[in-house]
């Protein structure tokens, strides 16, 4: 879920994520534990309560990794100036050790970012914000910016979208994180000279949406296949070889999924590459559904 996000989508959240201030998750805490010594001003705690995750382990995790988030982003920054020369009399073994403690607190911070990212998205009450959705249109930045990473790392992107594609009634920003999460792990785990496909079209009723993403990558060891959809699993074969990742993305994956009654599959072969299939039903109140039936 990090490193080079689709267009807008890494920023909408970082915003979103941003404008939730430790004051307002104060709040929310106070409101979680009945505080009615400090109500929350001008927000109701009910809509509060709504807005984070139910799961009062991740409401806390939540918490925790806001706590976090700000005097690590300090120490970031005072390492980076400290690495940049603009603190006198560090050299050396110093700056190397500077150096090296900027790029863990780099990593942290993506951790923190990606928790805080997940939590938001985990908040979100799917069937209340679902609108008739074009996913050509959706996907098409979310492609710009994968063809872009093709170039930068030597894969090749091949991608099939059957026209016309009906609409869906779904979550826009959930169907985002979907497509994105799947395409950054095919790109996350294919080396050089790897190819991934990604693959849109609709059923023969027309009822439901079809796809597939796929890579010529690392695969995944067969033992680990039932774990890949839990929170912070990662496979033994991607961490030995240090690619980093919080293994929350295909959770997020499975769970807007799930929240369009779709299904999602997975295949594949140590060494010689992965697929996701997915289905997701297009839903909604019947009415117009393409493009062309609108003209
Ligand atoms: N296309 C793929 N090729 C090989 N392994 C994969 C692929 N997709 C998922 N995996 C395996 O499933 C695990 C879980 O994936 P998931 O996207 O949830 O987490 P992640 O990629 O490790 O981290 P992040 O939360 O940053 O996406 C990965 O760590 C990896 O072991
Ligand atoms: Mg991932």
């Amino acid at each position: 879920m990090r490193s080079e996000k689709a267009a807008g989508l890494d920023e909408s959240i970082k915003n979103k994520a941003d404008d939730r201030g430790p004051e307002w998750m104060n709040k929310l805490w106070k409101a979680r534990e009945g505080d009615s010594a400090e109500p929350a001003e001008n927000t109701p705690a009910e809509s509060l309560m709504q807005a984070v995750p139910r799961d009062p382990k991740l409401s806390m995790l939540l918490m925790c990794a806001h706590q976090i988030r700000s005097p690590l982003a300090s120490i970031q920054t005072a390492l980076n100036a400290m690495r940049l020369g603009y603190v006198p009399g560090v050299s050396g073994k110093a700056l190397e050790m500077i150096a090296s403690l900027e790029r863990k607190s780099e990593q942290l911070l993506n951790f923190i970012n990606d928790l805080l990212n997940f939590g938001r998205l985990k908040s979100i009450e799917i069937d209340k914000e679902k609108e008739w959705v074009d996913l050509e249109e959706l996907v098409s930045p979310i492609l710009e910016d994968f063809f872009q990473r093709a170039d930068k790392k030597h894969l090749q992107l091949y991608v099939h979208i059957e026209k016309p594609l009906p609409r869906i009634f779904g979550h826009s920003d959930g169907l985002r994180h979907l497509f994105y999460n799947l395409l950054d792990n095919a790109f996350q785990y294919t080396g050089e000279g790897g190819e991934v496909k990604f693959q849109l079209g609709a059923d023969p009723s027309g009822q439901r949406i079809q796809g597939e993403v796929s890579d010529t990558g690392i695969g995944i060891p067969s033992e680990c296949l039932p774990y890949i959809f839990d929170e912070f699993y990662r496979a033994p074969n991607v961490k030995k070889r240090g690619i980093e990742g919080s293994g929350l993305g295909l959770n997020i994956v499975q769970w807007v999924i799930h929240a369009h009654q779709g299904e999602i599959k997975v295949k594949s072969e140590e060494g010689r590459g992965t697929s996701f299939y997915f289905a997701l039903p297009v839903g909604g109140p019947q009415g117009k559904k393409t493009r062309e039936d609108e003209k």
